[in-house]
């Protein structure tokens, strides 16, 4: 059985939030917000690795400076010019693929993160470029269970690249890009090691959701054709989805949440407790864990008695339930609305300009996020 069905099982009987050996397992939407809060009332940054490796502490920076430094380059990169460029590369890479048998999940991963790290290193030469993909494939080999070819080398190389393209970052002209903040504002207090830390964080957080979700998005297109077509309707009829996706194609909107509620990725979120933590009737000390699981909250049969049917007009309505594809404040995800504006875009390349024929999976296989199990097919053009 996985973790999630023994959650899911204990939750019936136990309540929502219940132990796990030595975790804490919050499935209460309303105490996982409130013990997120207080365990990241202070977000002071610990120093690097290499930092204590040498007992140094360096400056103290708060994670919402980051987080804040980076927030108006997501807004930018929001602009349609940056979508344009997003679903262009999606477009090259599927492109690419034509006529032939293809792992449809690993297909949806690869466009997903390939198309996005330019978002966060917009100048990359194909030498680096190639350092990060060893990087990227071994992460993503790793989230679906698959051998993943030396995965230790792959990261070292990718961080002692990315520590590099700091450094020439902060010595040169600035770039639309996630780096650009880190590099060119933030480098003095954060010093090298937190600096390739908190990029290679970002670099990370682009490496599994995206991709899954864009997987769950074309498993669900694969076995609904009438969606099929309302989407493609609807998007081949959009003119300059790049403004405002969400406000010009309003059904796939719908569709693409249904998806992020279906099938949220990743399964379990796992925090360390940073400070001692008295909430709601929760009480945890420094070092102990809490794990909490927004797929759950989604699927929450005494909230959502339909909860198991996908249906994108439920969104018609305003929810009655909780929804929290993007976690919790203050660690929520930052690129929420790049993710969304991809996904509408992933969809019109699968609705308008390419054919998938697939095996048509029945089921998804709960992995790190839920998997489409043995999903396989082809890609053709229209
Ligand atoms: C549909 C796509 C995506 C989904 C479903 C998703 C989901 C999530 C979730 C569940 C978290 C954890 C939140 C928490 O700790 O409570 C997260 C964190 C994060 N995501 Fe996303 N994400 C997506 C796309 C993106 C994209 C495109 C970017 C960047 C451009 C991004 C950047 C981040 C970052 C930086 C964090 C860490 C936030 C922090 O710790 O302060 N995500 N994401």
């Amino acid at each position: 059985m996985d973790l999630v069905e023994t959650f899911r099982r204990r939750r019936a009987v136990e309540g929502p939030v219940f132990w796990l050996d030595s975790d804490l397992v919050v499935l209460d939407p309303r105490v996982a917000a409130a013990v997120n809060r207080a365990n990241f009332a202070d977000f002071t940054l610990n120093p690097s690795v290499g930092d204590q490796l040498r007992g140094r502490r360096g400056a103290l920076v708060d994670w919402r400076d980051v987080r804040a430094a980076w927030l108006p380059r997501i807004r930018e990169l929001t602009e349609p010019e940056h979508l344009r460029a997003l679903a262009e590369r999606m477009d090259r890479i599927l492109s690419s693929r034509l006529d032939t048998p293809l792992d449809l999940v690993w297909l949806s991963y690869e466009t997903a993160v390939r198309s996005l790290v330019p978002l966060v290193i917009a100048d990359l030469d194909a030498k680096d470029n190639a350092i990060l993909a060893r990087d990227l494939i071994a992460k993503v080999a790793t989230l679906l269970d698959r051998p993943a070819p030396l995965s230790i080398v792959a990261q070292a190389r990718a961080g002692a690249m990315v520590r590099r393209r700091i450094k020439r970052r902060a010595a040169g002209p600035g770039r639309a890009d996630l780096l650009d903040p880190i590099a060119r504002e933030l480098l003095g207090v954060l010093g090298i090691g937190r600096a390739v830390e908190a990029t290679t964080a970002m670099l990370t957080a682009i490496t599994g959701p995206p991709g899954s979700a864009a997987a769950s998005v074309l498993f669900e297109l694969s076995r609904r054709p009438e969606w099929q077509e309302r989407l493609g309707d609807e998007l081949a009829a959009a003119t300059d989805l790049c403004t405002a996706p969400q406000s010009r194609a309003p059904v796939t909107t719908r569709f693409v949440k249904e998806v992020l509620r279906m099938w949220s990725p990743p399964l379990l979120l796992n925090r360390r407790v940073r400070t001692a933590v008295s909430v709601e009737g929760v009480e945890l000390r420094p070092g102990q864990q809490y794990v909490t699981c927004p797929y759950l909250v989604h699927h929450d049969e005494t909230r959502l008695p339909d909860h198991a049917t996908f249906d994108p007009d439920r969104w018609l309505a305003d929810p009655t339930f909780d929804y929290v594809p993007f976690g919790w404040a203050p660690t929520t995800c930052l690129g929420a609305g790049i993710g969304i504006a991809q996904l509408i875009l992933w969809c019109r390349l699968l609705t308008t300009r390419y054919r998938v024929t697939t095996n048509r999976p029945s089921r998804m296989t709960m992995l790190a996020s839920p998997t489409p199990h043995d999903f396989r097919g082809t890609v053709t053009s229209r």
